[in-house]
């Protein structure tokens, strides 16, 4: 195995794209680490973590809480875990960012890795260094920017993905497209979720693009002063949706894509929401949903981008070509409220 190695600004990620599950006790070291994973990823591969001391947590954006992590905190004081203790979570968005956020925190902070299990995790969450968790309504409330020693990607661990959450990643991979990759968004054109669950050999060179893609962002900009912030495209309407309505994350990210390619086609000169909403439809995600837009916007108001009267929007000025648009607040408001109607 040949690591890519990224450099971060206190550290280096081994991104270890040619691995499989089985190469994770070549990584680290199997008596001083403890596996995180939700139950549906250790049923579904419960051979794979014999031998490793695993804590398995109950699945869903509704475990990505305080309260869970003060569980696993005591759990791993039971389990007499130190500053040797390595944690690695093994599964989806979920599971990565409670894992880097307890990780973080235990005795003021020990090492972690990832083994990504969904297709979004592998592209996006376990990358980047955002570890946290929800407060209530507000989704990523608290949280740290820290980064994880490795990161292994075992691609046939797919192959257990449930259907649905497959869009969930492509939701990811088209912003990425979106935003700064338009031969990207050419190639997805071309494909869609069966055709590319046939070709594992495409499959694993969009993720590894992907993964790419991202971390090259995020090593320009670790601490989203500029260039990082265009990876939040779709996602200040679509967090707020998230957590009020029953939408998966890809979903109401998907969403809040098209009600950025609106906006951008207002403040931006774009052309191009009829390609995006096509491509979101080809990857079976929505482009709208009955909401309420007022009291969505109440989230809105609360997003990690608003600073005093203004909102940081990401908009689009053509495919492949993000733009950070600074807009006041009450002009979004009044703007997302016609958009809204208009649809
Ligand atoms: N930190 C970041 O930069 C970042 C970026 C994007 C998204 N996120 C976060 O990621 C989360 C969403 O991630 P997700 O879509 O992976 O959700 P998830 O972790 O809830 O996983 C989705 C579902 O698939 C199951 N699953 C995952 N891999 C599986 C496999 N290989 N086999 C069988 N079942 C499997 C899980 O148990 C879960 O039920 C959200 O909380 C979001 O905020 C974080």
């Amino acid at each position: 195995m040949t690591p890519t190695k990224y450099r971060f600004s206190q550290s280096s990620v081994d991104y270890y794209f040619d691995g499989s599950f089985r190469d994770l006790a070549k990584i680290t070291d199997r008596k001083n680490a403890i596996i995180i994973t939700d139950e549906n990823i250790f049923t579904a591969h419960h051979d794979k973590f014999r031998g490793w001391n695993v804590i398995t947590l109950k699945p869903g954006e509704a475990f990505k809480i305080q309260a869970t992590v003060d569980s696993v905190i005591e759990t791993l004081i039971a389990m007499q875990a130190d500053r040797k203790t390595t944690l690695v979570g093994v599964g989806g968005g979920v599971i990565t960012d409670l894992t880097g956020y307890i990780a973080s925190v235990y005795m003021r902070g020990i090492s972690f890795g990832f083994v990504p299990t969904s297709l979004l995790a592998m592209v996006d969450a376990s990358i980047g260094g955002k570890n946290g968790i929800d407060v209530g309504e507000y989704k990523n409330m608290v949280g740290v920017i820290r980064q994880p020693s490795f990161l292994l990607y075992d691609f046939s661990l797919l192959s257990t993905l449930p259907l649905s959450c497959w869009s969930d990643g492509f939701a990811e991979i088209i912003k990425h497209a979106c935003i700064k990759d338009a031969p990207a968004f050419s190639i997805l054109q071309k494909e869609n979720i069966q055709s590319l669950q046939k070709d594992a050999k495409l499959l694993s060179t969009i993720i590894i693009r992907n993964a790419n893609l991202k971390s090259k962002v995020v090593q320009e900009d670790e601490f989203e002063k500029a260039d990082r912030k265009l990876l939040n495209f779709g996602h200040t309407l679509g967090h707020a949706l998230e957590t009020q309505y029953e939408l998966t994350h890809g979903q109401a990210i998907s969403i809040g894509m098209n009600y950025a390619c609106r906006m951008s086609e207002e403040l931006a000169g774009f052309t191009g929401t009829g390609k995006v909403r096509e491509i979101l439809h080809q990857y079976g995600l929505p482009v709208d949903a009955a909401f309420n837009m007022k009291k969505v916007l109440e989230i809105v108001k609360m997003d990690k981008k608003r600073v005093r009267k203004e909102m940081s929007y990401v908009l689009l000025r053509k495919i492949g070509s993000g733009i950070i648009h600074s807009i006041e607040v009450s002009k979004m408001e009044k703007l997302l409220m016609r958009i809204h109607q208009e649809s």
